[in-house]
């Protein structure tokens, strides 16, 4: 074996994807949020002080740069983040296009309207209720029971629910949904994690992203050949106004699939077992009575959305939550900060599976917002159900170390170390 294969063999992408996520670093940003967010809704950034540039030393030229970069805005506020999110005309999402847009192509995510709306037309047929419904049945329910059995097979009695379920059965879904045979979900998995590590590998994520876009063609070509009823099939025959997907257009969907569909869902799955693991009355509360489920999904994704942050630009002048904000403008849209706005929820920090539900803004809202949030809340749903079926009297495991949910764009919990029976 050559020095480059041993070191590709020893290299984890699940270990620097999660670093670059800041999962481990930073464990709580939610006070922080709390004491700027009630007298500061929307904060202008320092751009300088973001670009590293020091104000005692930087030169002309670097002073220069950092005058020509646009403003820089985080919105705190729950009112502010619905306003920017809601219009997509002054809030446009062309920016993604810079980030991704060359690992993944041009994705739903960086259109504006009209554009984005045609083609979300398009690629939400493949979301069909009717769809939604086989998939429980035959993909995840399965998937699910398949971790769960490797688990039971030791007969030990305890289990890590984070590498042994939450982590892999989601992308598991997706290979399922779009058909691929069963033996190239490990190297699947292995390219969509260093997919989304492009923003610290460059180099390695576009590889990944060539190779997918190779195998993924191969399979597609098949697909289009002799459709059947997975994904890609619906999605090669979805038709609007006359218009079908090209393939550029399904690979750049698919692409998008793998962190929006996969990375989000194994976070969203894990923060809600880390709430209920550390709060056990509520876990025998809805273990002992399931139709409270949908209402723990829900304040599992408010009260740690696995995604704290998005991105939006300003197409004209504008204001949020009364701050002027020019054209051009660059805005970081929290809605980890704005699902804990004291203005909607009382004690807002409290992890409360029974609080009066309202809107979170975990999905995003307006024309953007979550394609696939009925089919992660099902995900989820039938993970739960599961493990209190199979895993009985679930609990955390007071030998292994406690468990935080850290970082700072993604977050998750570091472990979930359980006992049971
Ligand atoms: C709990 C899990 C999930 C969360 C918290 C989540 C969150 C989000 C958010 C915040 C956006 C808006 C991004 C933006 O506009 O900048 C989004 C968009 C999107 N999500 Fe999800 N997502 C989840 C699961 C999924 C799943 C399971 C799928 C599909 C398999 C999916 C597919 C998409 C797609 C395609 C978009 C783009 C929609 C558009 O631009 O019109 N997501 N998601």
């Amino acid at each position: 074996m050559t020095t480059t294969q041993s070191a590709d063999a020893a290299y984890d992408p699940f270990d620097d994807f999660n670093r670059s996520a800041g999962i481990g670093i930073v464990e709580n940003p939610y006070p922080l949020f709390a004491a700027v967010r009630p007298h500061t809704p929307v904060l202008k950034e320092d751009v300088r002080a973001m670009a590293g540039l020091d104000a005692d030393v930087f030169g002309p030229t670097q002073e220069a740069a950092a005058d020509e970069h646009p403003d820089v805005f985080t919105v705190f506020s729950y009112d502010g983040v619905h306003r920017v999110l809601s219009d997509g005309n002054t809030f446009s999402s062309a920016g993604y296009a810079e980030v991704m847009g060359e690992v993944m192509g041009h994705t739903i995510l960086e259109m504006d309207e009209p554009e984005h709306h045609h083609y979300r037309g398009l690629v939400q047929q493949a979301f069909s209720r009717k769809a939604m419904e086989r998939w429980e049945l035959d993909a995840i329910g399965p998937i699910v029971d398949e971790h769960l059995d490797t688990i039971l097979e030791r007969n030990d009695g305890r289990a890590d629910l984070l590498p042994e379920l939450t982590f892999p059965f989601p992308v598991a879904v997706i290979a399922r949904l779009l058909g691929l045979p069963r033996a190239d979900l490990p190297q699947f998995h292995r390219w969509a994690v260093e997919l989304i590590s492009v923003g610290f590998d460059w180099e390695r994520g576009l590889n990944a992203s060539r190779s997918l876009g190779e195998y993924l063609g191969s399979i597609l070509e098949q697909r289009r050949a002799a459709p059947d009823d997975d994904l890609m099939s619906r999605l090669a025959v979805a038709e609007l106004d006359g218009h079908r997907l090209t393939d550029d257009e399904i690979f750049a969907f698919l692409r998008l699939l793998l962190p929006a569909g996969a990375e989000t869902t194994y976070r969203s799955s894990s923060n809600l077992l880390y709430g209920l693991l550390t709060h056990p009355a509520q876990l025998d509360a809805l273990r002992a009575d399931r139709s409270l489920m949908p209402r723990a999904i829900e304040e599992g994704l408010r009260w740690e959305p696995p995604l704290l942050t998005i991105l939006r630009t300003a197409t004209r002048d504008t204001e949020v939550d009364g701050v002027p904000v020019p054209v051009g403008s660059m805005l970081i849209v929290n809605m980890g900060s704005a699902n804990h706005d004291e203005k909607y929820w009382d004690h807002p920090d409290d992890f409360d599976i029974v609080r009066k539900p309202r809107q979170h803004l975990a999905f995003a809202f307006g024309p953007h917002m979550c394609l696939g949030m009925h089919l992660a809340r099902m995900e989820t749903r039938v993970a739960l159900d599961r493990i209190f079926d199979r895993l009985p009297d679930l609990r955390l495991d007071p030998d292994a170390e406690a468990p935080h949910i850290t970082g700072m764009t993604f977050r998750a919990p570091t472990a979930l170390p359980v006992r049971y029976g």
